[in-house]
């Protein structure tokens, strides 16, 4: 097969006339900022999700901060799985908190409950766990040991069926390379009433929206300049232009989503005699396969030389100077040097996916 001119990216987002349309409809309402669009995601993202609310937020990340600001934990203990990005662990540190990293269970890469209970502390205030890669992680088996605070970090699952619903509150992710992209924004997802009310205000410095105050929220005609202000806020709230291309990315997810499995099936069905097949997903955000350790760089710089992009999702988080635990890790450590992520995403066609295998397999043939 001839080596292709251009690079096969290994992640990357897919936008259409339709995102291109509801931008101009944004651009030309007027109102670029927070607004009726941000309403009507945040109440069709909550109903796909089975949420009672729903905030949107500048991103995941910010989302998961908000969270903690609003339930005022600071200085605490918030236990993170070391196979993740390093948002997870990172963001406990911005609060003052002790970012308590835990080993992940070997076939799942998800957060492991045995060693969450081992590693449990009177002040652990929170657990921050990841659907790695989109396979759910066992919140029920957590449950049994832990009444405390679970955020379901849902940037890998948007959307498998039940994600988001057996934590505390979920975070989600709609940053450039996920499954719903719009560039970069996040939301937040709870039944809990209080928490929403006071996550709503604190995306904008404890003001209510402008947007609603321009709808005559006030009861009075005309603008409603004049607000109250009672908690700290932030500024991490969503705009329109974002919510447009997320409402147009959430209208097409069913197909892309059903694209993705089918890389995902054809890459099961003809590399599994070479490589590990990651446990299934139904987002399949990344195709986290595992091949021996001695070929895991070397196939990295083969299929960069036949100009196909891989990554490796994640390096254990434990392994980044800024959030060394003092303990080990048996399983992470081993587990993470067979790691390599395919190309998956909705820019390929059916022959992207034949020129992957293609190449995978004339390197365990050639070995
Ligand atoms: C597990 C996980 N959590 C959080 C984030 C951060 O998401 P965002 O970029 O929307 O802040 C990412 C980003 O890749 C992620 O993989």
């Amino acid at each position: 097969m001839e080596i292709r001119d251009t690079m096969l990216p290994v992640l990357g987002p897919k936008g259409g006339e339709e995102e291109i349309n509801a931008l101009h409809e944004v651009i030309e309402s007027g109102w670029w900022g927070k607004g009726p669009k941000v309403a009507e995601f945040e109440k069709t993202f909550a109903e796909m999700v089975g949420a009672k609310y729903a905030v949107a937020v500048t991103s995941n990340s910010h989302g998961q901060d908000l969270v903690m600001k609003a339930l005022g934990i600071r200085g605490r203990d918030i236990i993170n799985p070391t196979i993740s990005f390093i948002a997870t662990a990172m963001i406990p540190l911005w609060n003052d908190c002790t970012s308590n990293i835990v080993d992940v269970d070997r076939r799942t890469l998800n957060l492991d409950p045995d060693d969450v209970k081992k590693h449990l502390k009177p002040d652990t205030d929170m657990m921050i766990v990841v659907n790695m890669a989109g396979v759910p992680a066992p919140i029920d088996e957590i449950r049994e040991f832990y009444d405390g605070f679970i955020l379901e970090d849902c940037a890998h699952s948007c959307y498998t069926e039940g994600a988001g619903l057996k934590g505390d509150a979920a975070v989600w992710s709609f940053q450039a390379v996920k499954t719903m992209p719009c560039g970069d924004g996040g939301m937040i997802t709870t039944d809990d009433e209080a928490l929403y009310t006071k996550l709503k205000d604190m995306t904008w410095f404890g003001v209510s929206s402008t947007w609603s105050r321009s709808q005559g929220a006030s009861g009075k005609p005309g603008y409603a300049w004049d607000y109250e202000v009672d908690h700290v806020g932030y500024k991490c709230y969503m705009i329109d232009l974002q919510a447009a291309i997320c409402l147009e990315q959430m209208k097409k997810l069913p197909d892309n989503l059903a694209f993705r499995r089918h890389i995902q099936e054809r890459y099961n069905d003809e590399l599994s005699e070479f490589i590990e097949t990651p446990v299934w997903s139904d987002t399949v955000q990344y195709y986290c396969s595992r091949v021996p350790k001695e070929h895991r760089d070397s196939l990295i710089d083969y299929l960069a030389d036949k100009k196909i992009h891989t990554s490796v999702h994640f390096k254990p988080l434990h392994k980044y100077e800024v959030l060394k635990q003092n303990r080990e890790y048996p399983v992470a450590d081993d587990e993470w040097l067979k790691l390599i992520s395919l190309p998956v995403h909705n820019r390929m066609v059916e022959d992207d996916i034949d020129y992957v295998i293609h190449w995978v397999r004339e390197y365990f043939n050639k070995l």
